[in-house]
């Protein structure tokens, strides 16, 4: 006797009735990078199909994503001026800061969620404060503390440090708290790796370091159980969601905190993992819904809730015209 599995792939109803996860368009968060400079609607070279926005030409985008039906999005900020202090993260009228009201103001119901973080402001590039080649962490906190403060301040409903300084979601839960916005969740990029695909977006926000790498405050993709210890430090300093970054290369660690935690969790495909897809499609070489649509099952599969992704308006956009399921 053998099993006959084939019983239950027999035709599309059968597969569609069997099947036990979906994609579904409210899964989606759509990352947006806004120019400080005016007048700019500007492609991305190596994220195509991606673009640095400015405030004043954000309108019609953002008007395409809501009629898209993606509700939540993914503020980064390109400012003119950088800094070794990187200052223009916490003025509240800096660029992320005016983008959150603006949307709020267009699409009051868009979840606004902002990106807690210094490297694109730093003029070192560097995700905190510097003394000689040392990111210091203590020392960074508090100007941690104080964007995450001005983001909520400006009408952001969530707030997402990328940062990877120890200690930072005490502080900012501790700051928001003390300014009254105890209903402002964090979502943390708790298991965040010192990785090679976030090349792209390096291009994208402005924000390489100019010297030296982010090994000592991001993490090893050498070890296994330090993304544990990155999970649980986050979720009893006040953590609401964790994010795994990258995503298709961890697919093990989505798993592995899924099965641990009781807390949503969110994972983000980033840069270079949208920048493989698009160039190799491109070229002809891979069918590209195909393989985006398979790659969004692989992270639900997971135990991904929330996908963050560059593909968000092309899966919405298939998702609406049935092109998918
Ligand atoms: C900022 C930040 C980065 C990304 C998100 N927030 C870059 C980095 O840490 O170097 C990467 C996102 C992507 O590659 O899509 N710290």
């Amino acid at each position: 006797m053998f099993k006959r599995h084939r019983r239950l792939r027999s035709s599309q109803v059968m597969r569609d009735m069997v099947k036990d996860i979906y994609i579904d368009v409210r899964d989606f968060v759509y990352p947006l990078f806004i120019e400080e400079e005016k007048g700019i609607k500007k492609e991305i070279p190596s994220m195509p199909g991606q673009y640095r926005i400015s405030l004043d030409m954000l309108e019609p985008e953002l008007d395409e994503i809501w009629n898209l039906g993606i509700r939540s999005v993914l503020l980064f900020g390109i400012p003119i001026e950088k800094d070794p202090m990187g200052k223009e993260a916490y003025n509240d009228f800096g660029v992320v800061q005016e983008a959150v009201r603006l949307i709020k103001k267009l699409h009051p119901e868009m979840l606004v969620i902002t990106d807690v973080c210094m490297c694109e402001y730093t003029s070192h590039g560097h995700c905190g404060i510097l003394s000689g080649p040392h990111v210091l962490n203590d020392e960074t906190l508090y100007y941690l503390s104080k964007i995450a403060v001005s983001h909520a301040k400006a009408g952001a409903d969530m707030v997402a440090p990328s940062d990877m300084m120890d200690g930072r979601i005490q502080a900012m839960r501790k700051a928001l708290d003390n300014e009254g916005f105890i209903n402002t969740p964090i979502m943390s990029y708790s298991v965040k790796y010192a990785s090679s695909f976030y090349g792209p977006f390096r291009d994208a926000a402005d924000s390489a370091p100019s010297f030296g790498d982010r090994k000592t405050y991001q993490m090893d993709f050498r070890s296994t159980k330090e993304a544990l210890r990155e999970a649980e430090a986050d979720l009893e300093e006040g953590a609401d969601i964790l994010i795994v970054k990258p995503a298709l290369a961890y697919l093990d660690v989505i798993k592995r905190l899924y099965r641990r935690y009781d807390v949503p969790i969110a994972a983000y495909n980033v840069s270079a993992e949208y920048s493989m897809v698009k160039a190799a499609a491109e070229k002809g070489w891979i069918d590209e819904k195909g393989i985006v649509v398979e790659k969004m099952y692989a992270l639900k599969r997971a135990g991904a809730s929330i996908i963050i992704t560059y593909h968000a308006k092309d899966i919405a956009r298939w998702l609406k015209n049935n092109e998918i399921d």
